[in-house]
């Protein structure tokens, strides 16, 4: 058994308030501590998107009468909202601008909208960027001349991960997070070529294919992969992105993007220390360490996580708390098994139960 801190994920689409199918604050946070999360920073691209007073409230609302673990909100930047988000930032998560294209409807498309959030939001609070190639290196752009942290969402390039290090390198306060799937999984081919956690394992293309393989930022090549890799140093956190859309969305003409992630992160990452391409530090540093730095998170005190690290099974969806259905791992082999979740004191979940009650999770910027 090793015990780790309870793990951060600064990147969770909960889709509540609006898309209750998908998930919801009861569903994503049963599903959080199930993947050994105490902690989950929540996006703002629900229905209706979180951008003002009333839909923050929406949400803190739903959030406190149903989370099992501990949460903070994001704010979305919008063409005529960066007043009132600024005064709003004490309260919430951070700042998530979609400098590109995705799910939802908050994107700012031009650069003159994104000047006066890189004016107002307070810099002691984190802006989180979507951004792909050429808009990240604007956005890049954006903290050096605003003299303000940036952390990138979702790197899944070399051309990004090669960016980010060099303007580390300058000093531009700029941190970044990746996902398992851009991390072992490659854009498939026909037939689909996946990259599996480990030799040993046997991954195959279950999850996968059509409309499974749709997220933002997409898979991208090996050479991208190994490029992630090759430059964990530059990696600040693991995230899930975890954007979950139910089967029958995902079979359908129009496939809207995103994965499932919460419950199949640590276990993906655990495979790979077992495979000795990661060690338990690295996961400590990116998956808690690192986050409460760059989201100024509180200590939770009493809190743990205990996993079976010699556990060997197959990921299946059938065994997960998300409400979506399925997950672009399916069938893979892993090893390392989350057993027990201690939140502030309380025994949270143990041996595949939930035992933290609706409502048990508080709000990080309380
Ligand atoms: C996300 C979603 O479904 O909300 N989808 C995705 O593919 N990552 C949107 C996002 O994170 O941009
Ligand atoms: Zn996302």
């Amino acid at each position: 058994m090793i015990r780790l801190p309870g793990l951060i994920d600064p990147h969770v689409h909960v889709r509540e308030p609006g898309q209750t199918h998908k998930e919801d604050w009861d569903s994503a946070t049963q599903a959080a501590l199930a993947g050994g999360f105490t902690t989950i920073l929540a996006m703002p691209n629900t229905k209706p998107p979180i951008f003002d007073n009333s839909t923050f409230e929406l949400a803190l609302n739903a959030a406190k009468e149903k989370a099992h673990c501990d949460y903070g909100q994001y704010l979305g930047a919008g063409p005529h909202n960066a007043d009132l988000v600024s005064s709003l930032a004490p309260k919430a998560a951070g700042l998530k601008m979609y400098l590109d294209s995705t799910f939802g409807e908050l994107r700012l498309d031009d650069m003159t909208l994104w000047m006066p959030h890189f004016e107002k939001y307070p810099n002691d609070f984190p802006i989180v960027l979507h951004s792909e190639s050429r808009t990240m290196a604007a956005g890049i752009l954006f903290a050096a001349l605003y003299d303000r942290p940036v952390h990138i969402a979702h790197v899944s390039l070399k051309e990004e991960i090669l960016l980010i290090k060099a303007a580390k390198e300058e000093g531009i306060k700029v941190t970044c997070e990746v996902c398992p799937h851009h991390m072992f999984l490659t854009q498939p081919q026909p037939p689909p070529v996946l990259r599996t956690p480990s030799p040993k394992s046997k991954g195959f293309g279950g999850g996968l294919g059509g409309g499974h393989s749709e997220v933002r930022p997409r898979l991208a090549t090996q050479k991208d992969v190994d490029a992630l890799w090759e430059n964990l140093d530059v990696i600040d956190c693991f995230a899930t992105d975890h954007a979950p859309h139910t089967l029958e969305e995902k079979d359908s003409e129009n496939p809207p993007p995103g994965f499932p992630g919460l419950e199949t992160a640590l276990p993906l990452w655990l495979t790979a220390v077992d495979d000795r391409r990661l060690t338990v530090d690295d996961i400590i540093s990116k998956m808690y360490l690192n986050p409460k730095k760059i989201f100024n998170l509180p200590d939770q005190p009493e809190t743990w996580i205990e996993v079976d690290e010699n556990a060997e099974y197959e990921i299946k969806a059938a065994n997960q708390f998300t409400r979506c259905g399925w997950t672009p791992f399916e069938g893979w082999k892993v090893k390392g098994r989350v057993t027990r979740v201690v939140l502030r004191g309380r025994e949270a979940f143990k041996d595949g139960k939930v035992l933290a009650e609706k409502g048990f999770g508080r709000d990080v910027r309380e």
